[in-house]
């Protein structure tokens, strides 16, 4: 059963009462006011300073009486974001989208890059599931740390090659590595990303075709069945190749 899209809903102004680097990403830390941190895999929507746009994120950790979202700087909005200091203000708008079904028996967490972001609030809630992480670099495995215990490869070494595929998998990472994940395991849980501007079923921005029907990312994902991310991808192909 997938946990309800707009379960404890709310948009808060929320103060940062931390930040700092992991690897060569950024952990900010707000308050939780009274937001719902929700069910791992799901996600908020934080407002840059300075920006009209809020950008999705995934909870990272639900600490007591806070939220934290792992930042990886690629644009002016997650710059801004990862520019944000203690006492700082974010809106905050969130719970959203559907995360990863909990009731699984063998559960192994796989993650690629800033992809690890869900996985230690998953982690969390799942008990002492193993986890598989793939990194590009020494430097990016440095946020290995938000997951102790967790088996890291970095490339050339896939991730791919280091998972067991009887177990439930559940995904975070690029689109190629889900992919590669979706082909392993087809009913694998896999969090599939696309851009973003209203985060609750709004704007159509985030729409993708899935087994030929037109869905909203932000209401039926961000977690899909890998045979729906694969469903996805044959579309995607038979455009290119049109
Ligand atoms: C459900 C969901 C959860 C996410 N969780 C996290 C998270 O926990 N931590 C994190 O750092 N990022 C996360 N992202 C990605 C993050 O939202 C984008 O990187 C961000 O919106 C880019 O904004 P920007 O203004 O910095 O960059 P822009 O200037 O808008 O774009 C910078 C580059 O990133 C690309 N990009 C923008 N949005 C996306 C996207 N959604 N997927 C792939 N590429 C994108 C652009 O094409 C461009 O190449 C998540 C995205 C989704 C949809
Ligand atoms: S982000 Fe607006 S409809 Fe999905």
């Amino acid at each position: 059963m997938r946990c309800p899209s707009r379960s404890g809903l709310r948009r808060e102004r929320l103060s940062v009462t931390g930040a700092g680097p992991v690897g060569p990403y950024r952990l900010v830390r707000v308050g939780r006011g009274d937001l719902d941190p929700g069910e791992p895999g799901q996600f908020f929507m934080l407002t840059p300073p300075g920006h009209v746009l809020p950008r999705p994120m995934s909870l990272c950790l639900a600490p007591p009486g806070e939220l934290a979202f792992l930042i990886d700087p690629v644009g002016k909005g997650t710059r801004a974001l990862a520019a944000l200091g203690e006492g700082d203000e974010v809106d905050v708008l969130g719970p959203l989208g559907r995360g990863y079904r909990l009731d699984v028996g063998r559960p192994l967490l796989v993650g690629g890059g800033i992809g690890i972001a869900p996985l230690p609030y998953l982690a969390a809630r799942l008990g002492d599931a193993p986890i598989v992480l793939g990194f590009r670099s020494e430097r990016h495995a440095k946020a290995a740390a938000l997951l102790p215990g967790a088996q890291i490869v970095v490339d050339p070494v896939l991730v791919t090659e280091a998972l067991d595929p009887s177990r439930d998998l559940l995904a975070c990472g690029p689109e190629p590595m889900l992919r590669a994940v979706a082909r392993i395991a087809p009913e694998a849980q896999v969090a599939w990303e696309a851009p973003m501007a209203c985060g609750f079923g709004a704007c159509y921005g985030c729409v993708v075709e899935l087994g030929g029907h037109l869905r909203r990312l932000c209401l039926d994902g961000p977690v899909l069945a890998g045979h729906e991310v694969l469903a996805a991808s044959d579309v995607s192909e038979r455009a290119a190749a049109a």
